[in-house]
C-alpha cells in the first residue's frame, strides 16, 4: 500500500492481514515509525505520561495534542495518523466533540480521531462523522476514566461487563466507526468481538485473536522501564543502551578526549 487510509484498514481485514501500530508524539520519532512501514500512527493522549511525566492521561490539553499531532503529520508519508481527543474536549455535549475534532483535522493535519468510550458517547461519535471525519473507537480500559475505576487492571472479566462490551462495539460499527482499539480485555472476548464485526479490532493486552496491535513506542523500545505489564513485549532497552552512550559521553568529556582534532573547526 502506498498511503494508508481507513479503507485500506479494513480491506486488510477482509484479507486477514493483519494491522500493525504505534504511537509517535514528534517528528522525529514519527519518521522512524512512518519509515519502518507500521500502518497507522497514533497520536495518544499517553503523550500526558510520556512526554509530560503526569500520572494519567487527564492533564493533556487539546492545544498540546494538536502540537503533537502536528509534529507527527510533518514526518508521514505513508502511514494513517490517527489523534485521540483528550479528556475534556468532547465529554460536555456533541457539539464540544465536533468542535475538538476539526479543530484537531484543522490545526494538525492528522486523518482521522479518536474517543474512549461507547454509547456514552454515542451522539458525540455521530456528529464528528456526520462532519466527515473518520473515527476510531476506544473500549476496555480507557484510562481517561481511570478515576471512576481506580486502577489499571484487566476490564470485561465479568459477563455484564464484557455484554456491554460486545453492544458498544457493535454500536460502533453500526453508527461507522472505522477501526476500534481494544485496550487490557480477555483474548477469548477481544477475539469474539474480531470476528463479529467487519470493522478490525486492534488490540493492546486483548491477545491474538484480533485484528491488529497497537503498543506505545516508548514503551517497546525499552525508553521507559518502570512500566511492565504482561502484554507489553520489549524490542530493544534503549533506557540502558542509552544511559551507556551518556555516560560515555560524561566521561569523554570529563576526560577530555572529546572532542579530538578531527571533531573540531
Ligand atoms: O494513548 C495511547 O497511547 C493509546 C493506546 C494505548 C491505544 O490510546
Ligand atoms: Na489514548
Amino acid at each position: 500500500y502506498k498511503r494508508i487510509t481507513t479503507k485500506t484498514l479494513v480491506d486488510m481485514k477482509k484479507k486477514g492481514e493483519k494491522i500493525s501500530m504505534l504511537t509517535a508524539y514528534d517528528f522525529t520519532m514519527a519518521k522512524i515509525v512512518d519509515g519502518s512501514g507500521v500502518d497507522v500512527i497514533l497520536v495518544g493522549d499517553s503523550a500526558s505520561n510520556v512526554m509530560a511525566g503526569h500520572e494519567t492521561t487527564l492533564p493533556i490539553t487539546l492545544d498540546q495534542m494538536i502540537y503533537h499531532a502536528s509534529s507527527v503529520v510533518r514526518a508521514i508519508e505513508r502511514s494513517l495518523v490517527v489523534v485521540d481527543i483528550p479528556f475534556g474536549s468532547y465529554q460536555s455535549d456533541p457539539k464540544e466533540a465536533l468542535r475538538s475534532a476539526i479543530r484537531i483535522m484543522k490545526e494538525s493535519g492528522g486523518h482521522a480521531v479518536k474517543l474512549e468510550g461507547g454509547k456514552e458517547i454515542k451522539e458525540s461519535v455521530k456528529r464528528i462523522l456526520n462532519a466527515g471525519i473518520p473515527v476510531m473507537g476506544h473500549l476496555g480500559l480507557t484510562p481517561q476514566s481511570i478515576y471512576k475505576f481506580g486502577t489499571y487492571t484487566v476490564r470485561a472479566k465479568e459477563d455484564a461487563e464484557a455484554e456491554k462490551l460486545k453492544a458498544d462495539a457493535k454500536l460502533l460499527e453500526k453508527i461507522g466507526c472505522f477501526a476500534i482499539v481494544l485496550e487490557k480485555v480477555p483474548a477469548k472476548l477481544a477475539a469474539e468481538v474480531a470476528k463479529e464485526l467487519t470493522i478490525p479490532i486492534i488490540g493492546i493486552g486483548a491477545g491474538n485473536g484480533v485484528d491488529g496491535q497497537v503498543l506505545v513506542t516508548h514503551d517497546m523500545v525499552g525508553m521507559t522501564h518502570e512500566f511492565n505489564p504482561r502484554f507489553l513485549r520489549r524490542y530493544l532497552d534503549l533506557y540502558a543502551e542509552m544511559t551507556g552512550a551518556f555516560k560515555k559521553y560524561i566521561d569523554d568529556v570529563k576526560s577530555g578526549d572529546f572532542p579530538s582534532d578531527k571533531e573540531q573547526y
